[in-house]
C-alpha cells in the first residue's frame, strides 16, 4: 500500500494523505491513463428512470429562476424536450449498477472503506454545469469522457454568498483563483467546502468519487438513539438523598452532577460505542432487498462454492471491522467473531471476491464456512 499510484499521479498513499487529505486540491493528469467511460449517456439515461435510482436534472435559465432541479425518476420524454444545451443529469450510487465504477471505488482503497460513499455519474452537454458551488464532502472528480473546464477558488466561502430560494447550493459571486480543462483520465481532489464550477466544453461525463462524514449531530442523535433502546422504563432519575433546598425553584447543583453522571456513564462504554458506531456507519444507505434467494446449508454452501469457484461480496453491501474485540459489521448488523474466528474480519473486509482456492485452508478452521454460509444466505455474498 506504500507502493506509488499512478491513480495519485505517482505520489505515495502516505504523501497524498499527509500533504492532500482534507487539506487542499490536487489535479492528476491522466491519473487514470487510457480510460473510457465505462457508462455511456444512455445508460445514464436510462437509469434515471428506474423509481430505486437516485437522480437529479439540474438547468441552467436565463430567465426568473436561472437554476431548477428536478428529481428522478425522469420520463424518457423529458429527455426529447431538453434544449441542446445548460443542463446536468446526476445519477448517484452508480457503482451499484455497473461492475467496473464499483471496481474503479475499490481503488480508492487508500481511504477507509467506510468513509467512502459512492460513485456518481453526471453528463452534461456543452455548457452543462450546477453551477459554482461548495460541497460537505471530499470528491474525486474524475474526467470520464468529452472535455470539461474545472475552475476552484480556495478563499473561504461566507454563508451569506448562497442564491436563496433554490434546493442547489450555488453561489451568489465565484471567483476562480485556479482554473484547468480536464480529458479523459484526469483527476481533480477537492476537500470539502472548496468553491468549484465545472462546465462542459462539449458532451460530457464526469465520475464522482464522494466520501461519507456523518455530521456531530447525526453522530449524536443515533448515539441517543441506539443507547435509548437499551434502556428499561426503570431506569430513571431517582433521588433518595435529596436535602431540603432553600429554594424550591433552584435545580440544584446536586441534581446536575447526577444528570451528568447518567451521561457519563453511557459515554465512558467504550464497547457500547464501538458497536453502535460500526452498526451505524455500515447501515446501506437504500438497502435494496434482493429477491428470494435460495438458502443453502453449510454442506450445500460448500458444494457450491467448490463448483462454481468464485465467491463476490455484494455491490449494495458495506464491510467494516474493528479489531482486537473482532467485530464484524455489514449493512448496520453486527457479527461478534470469537478468537479462533478473527482472522475472518480483515479477510471478508479487505477484497471484495475470494477463489475457492484461496480460502482452501480458511474453510477448514472451525466457524468460518458457518460464517460465509450465513452471509450467503442475507444475499452479503454471491457466487457468479
Ligand atoms: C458534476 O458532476 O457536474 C458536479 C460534480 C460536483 O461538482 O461535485
Ligand atoms: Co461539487
Amino acid at each position: 500500500m506504500n507502493e506509488p499510484l499512478t491513480l495519485l499521479g505517482n505520489r505515495c498513499p502516505e504523501t497524498f494523505l499527509a500533504e492532500y487529505w482534507q487539506k487542499q486540491p490536487l489535479l492528476i493528469r491522466d491519473a487514470l491513463p487510457g480510460f473510457t467511460s465505462p457508462i455511456s449517456p444512455e445508460e445514464l439515461a436510462g437509469l434515471c428512470c428506474e423509481a430505486e435510482v437516485e437522480s437529479r436534472l439540474v438547468l441552467e435559465q436565463a430567465d426568473s429562476a436561472p437554476w431548477t432541479v428536478e428529481y428522478g425518476p425522469i420520463s424518457e420524454n423529458r429527455f426529447a424536450e431538453l434544449p441542446k444545451t445548460h443542463w446536468t443529469l446526476l445519477v448517484q450510487e452508480c457503482n451499484r449498477y455497473i461492475p467496473e465504477l464499483a471496481e474503479l471505488r475499490e481503488q480508492f482503497n487508500f481511504i477507509p472503506d467506510w468513509r467512502v460513499d459512492d460513485v456518481m455519474a453526471s453528463y452534461a452537454p456543452r455548457q452543462g454545469s450546477v453551477g459554482p458551488h461548495t460541497d460537505q464532502y471530499d470528491v474525486f472528480l474524475i474526467q470520464a469522457h468529452g472535455t470539461r473546464r474545472w475552475q476552484i477558488s480556495t478563499d473561504p466561502v461566507p454563508d451569506d454568498n448562497f442564491l436563496p430560494d433554490i434546493d442547489l447550493c450555488i453561489m451568489r459571486e465565484f471567483t476562480a483563483t485556479t482554473e484547468w480543462i480536464l480529458h479523459p483520465g484526469d483527476m481533480l481532489y477537492l476537500p470539502p467546502g472548496v468553491a468549484h464550477h465545472g462546465v462542459a466544453l462539449e458532451d460530457n461525463i464526469t465520475l464522482s468519487v464522494g466520501f461519507r462524514a456523518p455530521s456531530h449531530a447525526e453522530l449524536l442523535n443515533s448515539f441517543a438513539e441506539h443507547v435509548a433502546s437499551q434502556l428499561t422504563p426503570a431506569q430513571r432519575f431517582a433521588d433518595p438523598a435529596l436535602r431540603l433546598q432553600q429554594h424550591p425553584g433552584e435545580i440544584s447543583r446536586d441534581a446536575l452532577t447526577q444528570v451528568r453522571g447518567i451521561l457519563q456513564k453511557v459515554l465512558a462504554d467504550d464497547t457500547s460505542i464501538e458497536q453502535w458506531f460500526g452498526e451505524f456507519i455500515t447501515e446501506a444507505k437504500n438497502e435494496h432487498v434482493p429477491e428470494e434467494i435460495e438458502t443453502l446449508d453449510e454442506h450445500r454452501f460448500l458444494q457450491t462454492f467448490a463448483t462454481k469457484n468464485r465467491l463476490h461480496r455484494n455491490e449494495q453491501t458495506r464491510f467494516a471491522f474493528i479489531a482486537n474485540n473482532t467485530a464484524l459489521f455489514i449493512n448496520g448488523q453486527h457479527y461478534p467473531l470469537s478468537a479462533e474466528l478473527a482472522f475472518a474480519a480483515p479477510l471478508l473486509c479487505d477484497q471484495h471476491q475470494w477463489s475457492h482456492a484461496q480460502l482452501q485452508n480458511e474453510l477448514t478452521q472451525p466457524g468460518f464456512a458457518k460464517l460465509l454460509t450465513t452471509l450467503y444466505n442475507h444475499a452479503y455474498v454471491y457466487f457468479t
